[in-house]
């Protein structure tokens, strides 16, 4: 027995294991015995119903035969202008076939790059740099494994570096600064340095950790040194994932098309997302109907560290929803309008002045 049984769950949760089934039974899911395991899409069902919350992490030791290595998230982060685009635009260009620019790389903002010699890939992830999207670039930063802090070298440290540092170092991922423009005339590589250090960037130069790598997307210099840190950050984090267990993404944007209904973009954790499966995202449910990969090609399949564009949903997602996959559509369903019922409940606490403090355990 592992620590996902009915017995164990109901431990966890402080209740019986007859009142838990109730609960089950109310929420329409039944197991055969109490030594069965919650499949992890009930227990958060359970805790949507209960009002507590339950961390459900996929237990990735449970199929450890299928850890399989899988590459870097890269996220790009910076003040406006700094030259994120234009980086990301070379980046692709020097690796990436020519002419495969189009795609859905444009509103994804996400894609893959594979490096040459065989050096492996990374997908890089651009956020926007305008004070607007403070939501985009803390999304950004938990998607990712390794950030790259853009400065500009004539610039220097501006009001978003320092946000988007904060939102980097509070994701608690590994950093590379990027010293763009380093070709324009009034760049000042040495001050801007300092002030990257004043911020609390401990920079390699100055005994640190963090590398900082001077570059110029117009005139394509440090780039191939960005990309072999970056591998290197990566790589160092042995990143591993299972295929073939629980599907865990996040959604980057969503739309509704005239055409398609609605269409969620976003990049893929863990596990391997099919065409013609139930999921669930956020608030939102649906089958999925089609799949595109960061190049725009259209797949049956989609797996770890890739991002998508999904269309299937049955209402538009927000930015920043997981995405699950789920055995069928009437548990799809029950999610969502646990999720929603627990919302609209939320919601209608914080609009009532509280009298007292609320009751968070359901005991
Ligand atoms: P937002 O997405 O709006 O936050 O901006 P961004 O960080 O993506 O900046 P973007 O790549 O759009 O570049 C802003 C401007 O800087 C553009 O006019 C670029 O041509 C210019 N630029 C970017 N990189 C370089 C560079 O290495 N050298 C020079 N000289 N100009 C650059
Ligand atoms: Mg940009």
């Amino acid at each position: 027995a592992e620590g996902s049984t009915l017995t164990a769950f109901a431990k966890e949760l402080e209740m019986e294991v007859r009142d838990l089934e109730q609960v089950l039974a109310n929420l329409g899911e039944s197991l055969a015995s109490s030594e069965d395991a919650v499949p992890t899409d009930v227990m958060e069902l359970v805790g949507l119903e209960l009002n507590v919350d339950i961390a459900v992490t996929p237990d990735l030791n449970a199929d450890v035969k299928e850890l399989v290595r899988r590459r870097g998230v890269v996220a790009v982060m910076g003040h406006v202008d700094h030259g994120k685009t234009t980086l990301l635009d070379s980046l692709r260009k020097t690796s990436v076939a020519a002419g495969e620019a189009g795609g859905i790389t444009q509103h994804i903002g996400a894609f893959v790059v594979e490096l040459p010699g065989g050096n492996g890939s990374l997908t890089f992830l651009d956020t926007p740099g305008h004070a607007a999207f403070s939501a985009m670039r803390q999304r950004g930063a938990s998607a990712t494994d390794v950030a790259v802090l853009v400065v500009a070298a004539d610039d220097g440290v501006m009001p978003q570096t320092r946000e988007a540092a904060a939102h980097i170092q509070a994701a608690g991922v590994p950093m590379v600064v990027a010293l763009t423009k380093i070709d324009r005339e009034n760049a000042d590589p040495q001050r801007v340095k300092g002030e990257i250090v004043s911020m609390g960037i401990e920079l390699e130069e100055f005994g640190g950790k963090v590398q900082c790598v001077p570059v110029s997307a117009i005139a394509g210099e440090g780039l191939r040194e960005l990309e072999e840190c970056l591998v290197l950050e990566a790589e160092s984090l042995e990143l591993m994932t299972s295929l073939t267990g629980k599907v865990d993404g996040v959604v980057l944007e969503a739309k509704l098309d005239k055409g398609q209904g609605p269409v969620a973009t976003g990049l893929l954790k863990a596990g391997t997302l099919k065409v013609g499966s139930h999921v669930v995202v956020g608030n939102q449910y649906g089958r999925v109907r089609s799949l595109r990969n960061g190049a725009g090609d259209s797949l049956t399949h989609i797996g770890p560290a890739e991002p998508f564009e999904l269309v299937g949903l049955k209402g538009v997602p927000s930015a920043g929803d997981s995405i699950t996959m789920v055995h069928s559509e009437s548990r799809a369903k029950r999610i969502c309008e646990a999720r929603a019922e627990r919302e609209a409940a939320l919601k209608s606490a914080s609009a009532e002045p509280a009298p007292s403090q609320s009751e968070v355990n359901p005991e």
